[in-house]
């Protein structure tokens, strides 16, 4: 057998589903071992507390049967059903003070860990790095977020729960919006990038599909483009429509704006009550009516689907696999179906030099299949990725 080891385990960033998952993956695996595992509360902010005396290091330990729940529903595993995160998370950006970096590093030594076990997004993976580099910490991180936006990995956890969530939502809309013939405008999370709301659009059946990747801001273009493409659904039978848009894409002042799906609500209503004045092709453009669905944090919410159950049960395996062979400084990655592991070392230039140039280290490929097929569905993706047959005037 091979050496005992100790590890901790931390949550941070933005919690999803299926953060529990990978907790219980690599409590039960490492209890397999006689491994340690020990929980670090509210991400870094954990080492922190230890140092302040709030937490004692031993009380951190993690038991497979730590999570128990009462009565005959005794033994059962909780964990994997649940969204959130036990351990709590932080997303509060980086550690910029020396004095903090400094709790965090002292704090860490006091566990005398062998290893860590990160499991967060895109920010939160850049800070952890620079962190574990100061301190000489032996570190795997496992990605997380819904915005599927980690570089290197197909797939992070918590993607495929809240993809399955936003198309529940548009299918719920589509009654109520076909009910009052009217065009819902869905504001879908995505901080930089847009898979979340091309996959869920294309899966939900949306119209019109707005991502920062094609369309980095509102612009008269766009509202027209949308508001043609809505004339012609309405002269083709479909008085109704679905317009998905990323809380990425920018106002017209190209200024971030959290209520972008308001915003636009308001500018299809006003261009289109424009175009139609004497005008029969946009008929009934004039009575158009929009409400605007502002999706926000229940996408982060809801029972882990199985497949991010599956792959937060498979990274938080191979997690410890690789912290077994010693080899660390690892991002875990889920490539052509299966599992992997990329060095942090070579990956790490890349995408601090996207997070230096403010750009999305893995965004939508403007190129790639999901674009084209959204484009193949007739679906609007503004006025870049124009698709001649889908705006026939
Ligand atoms: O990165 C995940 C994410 O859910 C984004 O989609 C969203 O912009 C952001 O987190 C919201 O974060 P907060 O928890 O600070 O509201």
């Amino acid at each position: 057998m091979s050496k005992k080891k100790r590890i901790g385990i931390l949550t941070s960033g933005g919690d999803c589903p299926g953060l529990n998952a990978i907790i219980r993956s690599v409590v039960k695996y490492a209890n397999m071992r006689q491994w340690e595992i020990y929980g670090i509360p509210r991400g870094t902010d954990g080492f922190i507390d230890v140092v302040k005396g709030k937490l004692q290091v031993e009380d951190l330990k993690l038991h497979p049967h730590g999570y128990d729940v009462p009565g005959v529903l005794q033994g059962l595993d909780v964990l994997q059903f649940m969204s959130g995160s036990v351990l709590g998370s932080l997303s509060r950006g980086n550690p910029a003070e020396e004095d903090v970096t400094k709790d965090i590093l002292e704090g860490y030594s006091r566990f005398g860990l062998d290893a860590l076990i990160a499991i967060g997004g895109d920010g939160s993976l850049d800070i952890i790095y620079d962190l574990a580099k100061k301190g000489g910490w032996n570190l795997v991180v496992i990605p997380k977020t819904i915005d599927n936006d980690v570089a290197f990995t197909e797939r992070s956890v918590g993607f495929d729960t809240a993809r399955n969530t936003v198309t529940q939502a548009l299918y719920d809309l589509t009654f109520t919006a076909a009910s009052h013939e009217r065009i819902m405008v869905v504001q879908v999370m995505g901080r930089d990038a847009g898979h979340l709301a091309l996959h869920s659009g294309i899966a939900g059946g949306a119209d019109c599909i707005l991502v920062p990747e094609l369309t980095p801001k509102l612009t008269d273009a766009t509202i027209e483009g949308i508001c043609k493409y809505i004339a012609k659904l309405r002269r083709d039978r479909r008085k109704f429509a679905l317009v998905v848009i990323a809380e990425g894409v920018h106002g017209l002042n190209n200024q971030k704006d959290p209520y972008i799906a308001e915003t636009l609500a308001e500018l299809i209503t006003d261009y289109s009550h424009r175009l139609c004045d004497g005008n029969n092709n946009y008929d009934g453009l004039d009575t158009i009516d929009t409400r605007a669905t502002v999706l926000g944090h229940l996408q982060r919410c809801g029972v882990p689907s199985s497949f991010d159950r599956i792959l937060a049960t498979v990274f938080g395996i191979k997690a410890l696999d690789l912290i077994e062979q010693e080899c660390y400084n690892r991002l875990v990655v889920w490539q052509n179906g299966s599992v992997e592991s990329k060095s942090l070392e070579q990956i790490m230039p890349m995408i601090k030099w996207c997070h230096q140039e403010k750009t999305c280290p893995a965004p939508v490929d403007p190129e790639g299949f999901m674009v084209r097929t959204a484009l193949s569905l007739g679906i609007y993706l503004g006025e870049s990725h124009y698709h001649p047959h889908a705006i026939n005037e």
